[in-house]
């Protein structure tokens, strides 16, 4: 099983300390603006659970991410396999959510950046994804950061989200294995 160190972070499977920061963290409206709606506890324990087991099965996923020698515990960074049909699956994306208090210091873009080593390198993926509703800027700047590209053309309604809904267009960024920058 992986555990990733960048300068500053860690990013290692989950504990059984993370799960209350987590479902914390999934109950702030502000983190969860972007989504439908803010995740109850009982989904956020089994959204915690899920991804454990995941990384347990394969050794890599959304890892729990903490700050080294700082805060055990800021949220999630990692690479998932979208679990819905689109023009662009299967998939293997990059993706994070972060508590709010550490927003803003560039932990984001440092320890997706280690997960998108992580892909080319160890399991050797020809392309990483990454998307989120088009109207979540702080997460396609993340995705702008790492130099994934996007096309108009790649976006998209998401499956899971009601036609009509203000989060359903979706971007779609890519990052070809050559285009990859390494952390170092
Ligand atoms: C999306 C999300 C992870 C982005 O977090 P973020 O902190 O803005 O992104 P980064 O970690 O890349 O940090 C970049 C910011 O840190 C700043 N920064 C401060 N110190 C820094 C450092 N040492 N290195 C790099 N950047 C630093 C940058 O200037 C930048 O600030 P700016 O956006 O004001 O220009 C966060 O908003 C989040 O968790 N949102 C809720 C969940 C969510 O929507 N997830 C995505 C669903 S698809």
């Amino acid at each position: 099983m992986a555990e990733l160190r960048t300068e500053r972070l860690l990013l290692r499977q989950w504990r059984d300390d993370d799960v209350e920061p987590f479902a914390a963290l999934n109950a702030d409206p502000e983190t969860m603006r972007y989504f439908p709606a803010p995740i109850e506890r009982e989904e956020s324990d089994a959204f915690a659970e899920r991804i454990h087991r995941q990384i347990e099965l394969e050794g890599w996923g959304l890892w729990a991410v903490e700050v080294v020698d700082a805060a055990p515990f800021i949220g999630f960074v990692g690479l998932a396999r979208p679990s819905f049909d689109a023009h662009f699956t299967p998939a293997v994306e990059v993706g994070w959510r972060l508590a709010r208090n550490h927003w803003g210091r560039g932990y984001a873009t440092e320890a997706a950046r280690a997960a998108l080593a992580y892909g080319f390198d160890e399991l050797d993926l020809d392309e990483i994804v990454s998307f989120t509703s088009q109207l979540n800027e702080p997460s396609w700047r993340v995705m702008e950061r790492l130099g994934m590209s996007h096309d108009p053309a790649d976006d998209f309604e998401h499956p899971r989200l009601p036609e009509g809904h203000p989060l359903r267009l979706h971007v779609l960024y890519r990052l070809p294995r050559a285009s990859a920058q390494r952390p170092h």
